[in-house]
């Protein structure tokens, strides 16, 4: 469907809006990154501040975002000069762009391991995952041969590439409309296996109980930065999403639902790793891997484990692609709206510069694992820089521009358009100009000191 008045595409529907922007936030964040950085920062304490972040942090961002998006109508770079033009502001914009960039570089990485385990699932190659021993060293040899990650990388991206070619309501919205509710059926049957393992009461421990000891400056950085990164914010993807918004649609409802949905499907991956990560006497704090070596050890212990794992693998995939996509499509559109660049071309200069800046990520686990950066391998440090400062700072800069800069009853008219009134704009307006910023400042000041 296309906007009248400037031809740009819109969502054909309120719930197809809702799938497509839970698409973007919905992907490896929740069900790759949560829970091995809940491993890593301490369990129960960690979920509990990444809940808190998200309640009072990301919720305001997101509505901040969409309500900016659907204002301006155009891509982040845009949207920030159309509202305050020729003001330094922009700089949100470009930021946006440039850590959109640099995520899909690494996503991709991590998109390509999904679809090497969803091929593996196809062609029984689970058969000698028998132990969790057994899957981590598969994972390491997969993960250090080049030509294997770099080969899934390009189909990863390629694929992202075939769908963002369709356009909005064609490609990215209908493939969300059906992946969406699979996902979460398939992750409730898997939560009731894993948490029937022997032994799993004590990763429920570890998942559920609170240790307040383990909360410190770094760990409430992380949890926010986890926050941020799941829910898409601070890269101008939901600005984007928002400019294909129908002036009509209530944003707060959508933004409950769609921040709801979000932290549902990531307690619910906790609620499949840890109970498994105890019963086989794993470590949580194993880093990037944890997913990867756990879920098939899972799938070999279930009855008709195997049609499971190809089902999962497949929703994982796609779930990493309409992530992919909203990450794709922010670059896209800039190009597009500022340059007058066809789609087509926009799409596939951006991916390939993308492929080109991630394949170093790619070899971070073979050829370049010596490769220390900060004494940090190159895949760690852009999946760090993103997470836990870009996308904090361009999260409180945006809180400063919608409190103070743009006006929030101007923002406020924007949320409410045509819908009926209620107190949740007064709420958001107390926490976006006092709260969001001045926590995020904090938080990301006292990283620094
Ligand atoms: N939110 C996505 C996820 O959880 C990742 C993402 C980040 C997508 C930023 C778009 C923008 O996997």
């Amino acid at each position: 469907m296309k906007d009248k008045n400037n031809q740009r595409a819109l969502w054909s529907s309120r719930i197809g809006f809702i799938l497509a922007a839970s698409g973007s936030a919905v992907g490896l964040g929740n069900i790759w990154k949560f829970p091995y950085v809940t491993g890593q920062n301490g369990g129960g304490a960690f979920v509990l501040v990444y809940m808190i972040c998200t309640a009072i942090i990301g919720l305001p961002l997101m509505l901040s975002e969409f309500a900016i998006g659907r204002n301006a109508n155009l891509n982040p770079i845009g949207a920030f000069n159309k509202i305050k033009p020729n003001s330094p502001w922009i700089v949100i914009g470009i930021m946006g762009l440039l850590g959109g960039f640099l995520v899909l570089s690494f996503y991709s990485v991590v998109g390509g391991w999904t679809l090497a385990y969803l091929v593996k699932s196809l062609t029984h190659g689970f058969d000698s995952f028998t132990t969790s021993k057994n899957a981590e060293s598969i994972f390491l040899s997969f993960t250090a041969d080049a030509t294997e990650t770099l080969f899934y990388q390009i189909l990863f991206i390629s694929i992202s590439i075939y769908i963002v070619l369709k356009g909005v309501d064609k490609g990215i919205e209908k493939i969300c409309d059906i992946l969406m509710p699979t996902l979460v059926i398939m992750l409730a049957i898997l939560m009731i296996r894993s948490i029937t393992l022997p032994g799993a009461v004590e990763g429920l421990k570890f998942y559920l109980y609170p240790d307040f000891s383990k909360i410190n400056g770094s760990v409430i950085l992380i949890a926010l930065g986890q926050s941020f990164f799941s829910l898409s914010l601070g890269m101008g993807c939901l600005i984007t999403y928002g400019s294909y918004l129908r002036p009509q649609e209530n944003l707060i409802s959508v933004t409950v639902y769609i921040v709801i949905f979000d932290i549902l499907i990531a307690l619910l991956m906790g609620m499949i790793i840890f109970p498994a990560v105890f019963a086989m006497g794993m470590e949580p704090t194993e880093g990037p891997s944890l997913v990867f070596n756990v879920l098939p050890v899972i799938f070999k212990k279930m009855s008709i484990g195997g049609i499971f794992s190809i089902i999962f693998f497949c929703l994982l995939t796609i779930a990493a692609i309409t992530s992919s996509i909203s990450l794709l499509e922010g670059v896209t559109s800039f190009l597009i709206d500022k340059y007058g660049w066809k789609r087509k071309n926009a799409v596939l200069i951006t991916a390939l510069a993308i492929f080109l800046f991630g394949i170093p990520s790619a070899l971070s686990f073979g050829l370049l694992e010596n490769l220390k950066l900060a004494n940090m391998t190159f895949f760690d440090l852009i999946n760090n820089i993103t997470s836990n400062y870009l996308l904090p700072l361009s999260g409180m800069l945006t809180a400063v521009f919608v409190g103070w800069v743009w006006g929030v009853e101007k923002v406020q008219k924007e949320i409410e358009n045509n819908t009926s009134k209620s107190r949740w704009p007064q709420i958001w307006i107390f926490l976006v100009k006092f709260i969001t910023p001045l926590a995020l400042a904090i938080v990301f000041l006292s990283n620094f000191f």
